[in-house]
């Protein structure tokens, strides 16, 4: 059941500290959970990238980058984007998706998770993307627990790259037709349902 009162909308310049703090939190947990917390170097590599693609967004009105938060009660509890596909995911996916948008930092407050935060974000930008002409997308992820997650939602990885971080640590990508994507999310996403809970989506710039 997803949580209510949401709004799910296009980020602010002036709370650019505030969604630093946010990914920080979510970065700082996800390493936790997937046993990483001693990778001091690549999480600090993975907040850097984040912050940067964020500015990325500002900078370009969200043509370079297009992220999209999900807030509740005046706190930002979620977190997606959509850009050009990153070179790990280029390079497993053996250069045929180099030309397909990915879909990323798909994020979810601790305290949020598990309560379709992740599946409301989805659908609202494949959503987005759909009216936009964009007709697949792909997504990858190094984390074991977003990994259950994400072929829970879209189906074994369409790309595996065996033991890339490690021994029985795979690199995983799906790619997605959007039309099969969205008929997945419509019955819980639907604007009736949506507006009953008090989620609004506010995702035009
Ligand atoms: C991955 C993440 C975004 C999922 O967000 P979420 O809001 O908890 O996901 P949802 O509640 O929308 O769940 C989506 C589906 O996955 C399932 N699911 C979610 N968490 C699960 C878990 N821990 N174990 C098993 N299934 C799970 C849900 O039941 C749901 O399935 P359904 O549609 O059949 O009901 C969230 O866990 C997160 O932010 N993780 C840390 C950051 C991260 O790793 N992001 C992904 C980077 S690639």
């Amino acid at each position: 059941m997803i949580t209510s009162n949401i709004v799910i909308r296009r980020p602010r310049m002036e709370e650019l500290n505030r969604i630093d703090a946010f990914f920080a939190i979510v970065i700082e947990h996800t390493f936790l959970v997937n046993g990483l917390g001693a990778l001091a170097d690549t999480k600090a590599e993975e907040l850097d990238y984040k912050q940067k693609i964020i500015r990325a967004d500002f900078a370009t009105g969200g043509e370079e980058r297009f992220f999209l938060l999900a807030e509740h009660g005046g706190e930002i509890v979620g977190s997606i984007e959509c850009g050009p596909a990153n070179d790990l995911l280029v390079a497993c996916a053996k250069n045929e998706l180099q030309d397909v948008p990915e879909v990323g930092t798909v994020f979810v407050h601790p305290h949020h998770q598990r309560r379709g935060l992740a599946s409301l974000l989805l659908s609202t930008m494949f959503d987005a993307l759909w009216r936009r002409n964009v007709k697949e997308v792909c997504l990858d992820s190094g984390y074991k627990e977003a990994q259950r997650i994400w072929t829970h939602v879209f189906g074994e990885p369409t790309y595996l790259a065996k033991d890339y971080w490690g021994d029985g640590s795979h690199h995983m990508v799906w790619h997605i037709p959007l039309k099969e994507a969205l008929g997945r999310f419509s019955s819980r996403c639907d604007s009736v349902i949506l507006d009953k809970m008090g989620i609004q989506l506010a995702v035009q710039d």
